[in-house]
């Protein structure tokens, strides 16, 4: 049973104030997790309650969050058992009373549920993908390992805000992540010798002043070669444009690398000719969050070759996936819990994607914590894919050395990605 619950302000990757949640059990037992945050937000997503006073943290700090917990959910959870996942986390809903959760806060709500998921698969002495995913629990995520830093999480020359390596030929996660790492460690070099930064962004790649968004990908082919790999057959390019963050009024506006600016279907059009010229299986995000035409345009056009990934399109969201899937707006999620702020209801937008025989890539958020939840809840959830940033920052690096120890640990049982 839970005895209590508390919360305390703590720093993100960024600097930025996050919620800690930790619940102790009536016999001892304590579970503890921390609540990531985006930069590129989605303006659907759950509501991150911020303080809003200048004299701490320039307004971002999170105390109205963490009293909520203290004063509000923790009086209301008292007592329950914290195996009834689902029935704590309506609990919450059903206390905060709004449509995004703007009254506690989700980021108050994420940290509960986690925490209370964390305890309760402590308390079952499972590990917590054991817990969260059952007995079936055994497929490791293939990495979507952000190697080059562009848009909102770096000051970098590229407009499209990140560019992954995606190691879809390795034989097992801990070669996948080897193999993503070497082109890291390539990619290094080859910025090196060209005389660009090879200082990281938010999500540990580089974030060079290239001279266009074909550059990044021109360097990550040449980077995979000089590690060694064959790309499109060992490791292949996904990406993330975000695209809603250089939308303004009707077009997309490549103002950082001087491309111009592209409508609607031109996009789709670049990313035509970019499929073909490079080996790219996965692109997230290629239209702004409103534009659904975009989406279905591209997803018409490209979907059957490529994963179509919908994040601020859909906010890991029940009632915009089930949207997406009647308009075939794209035909994948990406799935981030604080999105939403629950652990059921990102189960349940998971569910969808299952229905509907869509992939769903767990991810991060770009200011993150040491915390590792994502990790086993990507192999409890079994969807092969995972976004967790580069080969660098520690906050990037607790989800891979997480996710090594899981391999091990189920040993010959584990099977990588879709
Ligand atoms: P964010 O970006 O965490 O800054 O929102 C991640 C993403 O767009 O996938
Ligand atoms: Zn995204």
């Amino acid at each position: 049973r839970i005895q209590s619950i508390d919360a305390l302000e703590i720093l993100d990757s960024r600097g930025n104030p996050t919620v800690r949640v930790n619940v102790r059990l009536d016999n001892g037992i304590l579970g503890t997790s921390s609540v990531p945050s985006g930069a590129s937000t989605g303006e659907n997503e759950a509501v991150e309650l911020r303080d809003g006073d200048p004299d701490r943290y320039g307004g971002k700090g999170v105390r109205k969050a963490v009293a909520n917990v203290n004063d509000l959910i923790a009086p209301a959870l008292i007592g329950a058992d914290p195996r009834e996942q689902a029935k704590i986390d309506h609990a919450m809903l059903a206390l905060d009373g709004t449509e995004n959760k703007a009254k506690l806060g989700a980021n108050a709500i994420l940290g509960v549920s986690q925490a209370v998921a964390r305890v309760a698969a402590a308390a079952c002495n499972l590990p917590l993908y054991a817990y969260l995913g059952g007995a079936g629990a055994v497929r490791l995520p293939v990495p979507m390992m952000n190697v080059l830093n562009g848009g909102k999480h770096a000051d970098s020359g590229m407009d499209f805000q990140e560019f992954m390596v995606f190691p879809i030929g390795a034989p097992t996660f801990a070669e996948a992540l080897r193999y993503g790492t070497e082109t890291f460690h390539a990619l290094h070099r080859l910025l090196a010798s060209k005389g660009y930064a090879t200082s990281v962004g938010d999500e540990g790649g580089f974030a060079p002043k290239l001279k266009s968004n074909e550059e990044a990908c021109d360097l990550i082919v040449k980077a995979i070669l000089a590690a060694g790999y064959e790309p499109g057959e060992d490791i292949a390019i996904a990406l993330d444009p975000a695209a809603s963050s250089f939308y303004e009024d009707g077009k997309y506006r490549l103002s950082r690398s001087g491309q111009g600016e592209k409508t609607a279907a031109e996009m789709t059009a670049l990313f035509k000719d970019w499929v073909t010229e490079y080996p790219i299986v996965s692109i997230e995000d290629s239209h702004d969050e409103n534009d659904w035409n975009g989406f279905k345009g591209i997803t018409a056009a490209l979907g059957d070759k490529v994963q179509i990934v919908g994040d601020d399109l859909l906010v890991t969201n029940t009632k915009f996936i089930a949207r997406a899937v009647e308009e075939q707006a794209c035909n994948a999620v990406l799935i981030k819990l604080n999105q939403i702020g629950t652990v059921t209801e990102t189960i349940a937008a998971i569910d969808l994607c299952r229905k509907a025989g869509w992939g769903y890539v767990i991810s991060h958020r770009s200011g993150e914590t040491e915390d590792s939840f994502m990790a086993d809840f990507a192999v409890a959830m079994g969807g092969g894919q995972i976004k967790t940033g580069s080969a660098c920052r520690s906050e990037r690096i607790a989800k891979y050395n997480r996710l090594l120890e899981i391999e091990r640990e189920l040993g010959a049982a584990a099977v990588l990605g879709r």
